[in-house]
Order: structure tokens, then C-alpha cells, then sequence
């Protein structure tokens, strides 16, 4: 059954119901669709399934207290704002009266407090509990706030009575999960054009000048954009890393070859991304032989590259250009300096020196600086969570130039 949930982040809130062994079965579900799951729990939840078994099961991370030494203090913060989906299953009487409340005195209540994004819940409970007035009110306060809820159903309660307050099946869960993350199709309508990776400038057959650019940043560029609906041409440099699945792969080597692969498609593009490490400068002369050592040192001569940025600002239209600025000193002012002179609309700034996001790392620290906007820092993240951030800036963008 399990859909692609590649790259998606699913936060899964347990509380103290009997159907907590249930969610056993919906994490095997999630992680095989490729989703990150990370499980928080009460500490009734832990009576009935412990922490231990959704770790073997799949679970990036599980969370039973606030007040773990060994974890990270600001964990109920951070965690909320991991995730795309915060799923509550199951979901005890107890839990959504918190939820309705506003409560926060242990870690699953105090995550959902400090979490704005999408939640699912999943009732569970004694069919008196559930048609109590005061659960009732509850529920009514929580689709007040346009939560989802999934189930319950009528059938064989713990109490072994056939009435309603059964959690939803795992497969009834899932498809509610899957219909809520799949919405976010809101680059549907656009032709994304991402550069990724260095370039390459030959000056024999077998030498070359280029940089240590990996290319990991462009192509989660380009697979979050086409999981978020997007037709994503990706034009890239050599690297060592497999492109994402539907995405249009154009190989290059030189910054020539780059623009001209470019200028072939530039005229279908809503929007290009620029992450690629150009080279300023080539190698002047190319010798079709190869260059012989001598014993005396050597000069190359090197000519400019074309800029590739600014020669598409010339022709943009209603296009977005987004550019990326890679500096090791004054990085915002060389960023913002960027954006204006090349006439972009945005520009992510970062500094591959800094520790933690050197190149062909899996994350990265960036500011993103919106033309007429005040720039966003952004703590360090995966490139797949930069990419998000940077595509949510693109559609702002997009909708005002429709304007
Ligand atoms: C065996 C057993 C099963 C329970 N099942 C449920 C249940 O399905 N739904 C519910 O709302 N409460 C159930 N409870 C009661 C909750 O565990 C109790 O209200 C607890 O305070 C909930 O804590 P929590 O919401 O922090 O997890 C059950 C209690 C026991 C002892």
C-alpha cells in the first residue's frame, strides 16, 4: 500500500489507550513509504507499549519526558518545528481535552502546544468517555481550529462491548496521513529550472580547473519541487550523487555549456534556482594535446566566464531568478551587494567554511534575502528542510508577480 512520503516528517503523539499497540503497525506503514517518523509519548503510553519497541520498529527518535538529561533541553521546541504532520493516535480523552484547553504539562501537550502545522487525531476511548459533554465539547473545539480528526469507529471496544470509540484502523490512519501531505502540491502549475553542482573547464584533454561543489544542495532543490508538484529540469555539473526520479537531468561540463543548456529551455521557465558553482574564470587557451611538464614553473592564462545570472536577468520577463552567494568573509553584505547588482529576486547566502555545513555535507546554514524584505537567518538544517524554506519563498514570489 505504502505511497512515496519521501522526505516527509510525520511526529506521532502517543497517549495512554489500550490501541497504542496499534500504532506499531502504522509506523512500519510510514517508514516504508519513506517518511521520517519521530514518536513522542506519555508516560500512561509507555505502560502500554514501551518507547523501546517503536525505536525497533523504525523510529528516528522517541521522546517520553521533557526532562531527559540526555537529550537536547529544547527538544519540545525543536521537534514541533521538525515536523510537517503531527498525527495523535491514539488519542485518549484526556489528551484532546489538553488539546482543547491549551494545556501543556508534560511532553506530548507541551509539543502540541508549541506546534503550528498540520495535526490528525485519532480518538480512542471508552464509548461513555466519548459521548461524554465534556469530550464532546472538546472535539467540537478542536475542528473549531480545523484539526482532522480520523474515526472512531463502531466496534469491539477493550471492554469488549460493540460501540463507538474504537481507534480507526492503521490503514484508515495512514490514508488520512497521506491525503494531508500529499496536498501541499502547490507548485503544481510551475516549470522549475535548478543548476546544481561546479562546472568544469578543461585546458588539455585530461586537466581541468573546477570546485568541491557537491550538487546535494540543487538536487534537493529539485526533488522537493517536483514532490510539491513541479516540472523540474535539473542542469548539472559533474558530480557523485544520484539525480531524484522525474526530474529532466541535463548534463554539463562548462560553464558554457550551461548557459547554452539554459538559454534551450529558458523560455517555458517560471522560475530558475542557482545553486550551481560557476566558475569565474576559464583556462584561455585549450590545448587538444596534452600539456608536457617542462622544468621551469608555468602561468595560465585565464578569461571570464559568461554570467550566466545576469545574462538571463537581461531576458527574465515574469520569471523568478533565485541566486545563491557563497562567500567565506562578510557574507550578508557580499549577498545583498549580489542580489541588487544581478537583479535577482532573492538570494540564499551561505558558508561552506563553517562547521557542521562544509561541502558535500548533508546540511546547511543559510540567509535568505527577499528583494524589498528583511533578511531570514536560518539555524542549520538539511538541505531537503533548506530546500522547503527556499520553495515557500519562491511561491510568495510567485503569487505576487501575479499580482
Ligand atoms: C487498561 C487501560 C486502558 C485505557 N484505555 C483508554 C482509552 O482507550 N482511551 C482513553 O481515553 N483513556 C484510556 N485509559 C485511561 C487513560 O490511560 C488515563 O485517562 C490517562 O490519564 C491518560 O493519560 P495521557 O492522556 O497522558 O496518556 C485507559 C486506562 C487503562 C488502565
Amino acid at each position: 500500500m505504502p505511497s512515496n512520503l519521501k522526505n516527509k516528517k510525520v511526529l506521532i503523539g502517543i497517549s495512554g489507550g489500550i490501541a497504542a499497540f496499534k500504532i506499531c503497525e502504522l509506523l512500519r506503514m510510514l517508514v516504508k513509504a519513506g517518511a521520517s517518523v519521530r514518536v513522542v509519548m506519555t508516560e500512561s503510553a509507555s505502560k502500554f507499549v514501551t518507547p523501546l519497541t517503536f525505536s525497533a520498529l523504525g523510529a528516528e527518535s522517541v521522546s517520553t519526558s521533557m526532562w531527559d538529561p540526555g537529550r537536547d533541553s529544547l527538544e519540545h521546541v525543536s521537534w514541533a518545528d521538525w515536523a510537517d504532520l503531527f498525527v495523535i493516535a491514539p488519542a485518549t480523552a484526556n489528551i484532546i481535552a489538553k488539546m482543547a484547553a491549551g494545556i501543556a504539562d508534560e511532553v506530548l501537550s507541551t509539543q502540541l502546544l508549541a506546534y503550528d502545522g498540520p495535526k490528525l487525531v485519532a480518538p480512542a476511548m471508552n464509548v461513555k468517555m466519548w459521548n461524554n459533554f465534556a469530550t464532546k465539547r472538546n472535539i467540537k473545539t478542536l475542528k473549531e481550529q480545523g484539526i482532522e480528526l480520523v474515526g472512531p469507529t463502531k466496534g469491539h471496544l477493550a471492554s469488549l462491548i460493540e460501540a463507538e470509540g474504537r481507534m480507526a484502523e492503521p490503514t484508515e490512519v495512514y490514508k488520512s496521513i497521506e491525503k494531508i501531505l500529499q496536498s501541499k502540491a502547490d507548485l503544481e502549475k510551475y516549470r522549475i529550472l535548478v543548476t546544481a553542482g561546479p562546472t568544469v573547464e578543461p585546458f588539455d584533454p585530461v586537466r581541468f580547473i573546477s570546485n568541491r561543489s557537491s550538487g546535494k544542495m540543487g538536487y534537493a532543490i529539485a526533488e522537493i519541487a517536483k514532490d510539491r508538484g513541479a516540472r523540474v529540469i535539473l542542469v548539472s555539473g559533474p558530480v557523485a550523487i544520484t539525480p531524484p526520479s522525474g526530474v529532466e537531468l541535463v548534463n554539463i561540463e562548462t560553464a558554457d555549456q550551461m548557459l547554452k543548456a539554459i538559454e534551450a529551455k529558458y523560455k517555458y521557465i517560471d522560475v530558475v534556482i542557482m545553486t550551481a558553482a560557476v566558475a569565474d574564470y576559464k583556462p584561455k587557451i585549450y590545448s587538444r594535446q596534452k600539456i608536457k611538464k617542462t622544468k621551469s614553473d608555468q602561468n595560465m592564462l585565464m578569461t571570464k566566464n559568461p554570467d550566466i545570472i545576469s545574462t538571463l536577468a537581461k531576458r527574465r520577463g515574469r520569471k523568478i531568478l533565485v541566486g545563491f552567494a557563497l562567500e567565506t568573509q562578510n557574507l550578508k553584505a557580499a549577498a545583498q551587494k549580489k542580489m541588487l547588482e544581478k537583479k535577482l529576486d532573492m538570494i540564499v547566502a551561505n558558508n561552506p567554511t563553517l562547521k557542521g555545513v562544509e561541502f558535500g555535507s548533508d546540511c546547511n546554514k543559510a540567509s535568505i534575502f527577499v528583494k524589498g524584505k528583511r533578511a531570514t537567518d536560518l539555524p542549520t538544517m538539511t538541505k531537503s528542510d533548506l530546500a522547503g524554506k527556499i520553495l515557500d519563498e519562491v511561491i510568495k514570489l510567485l503569487k505576487r508577480k501575479k499580482k
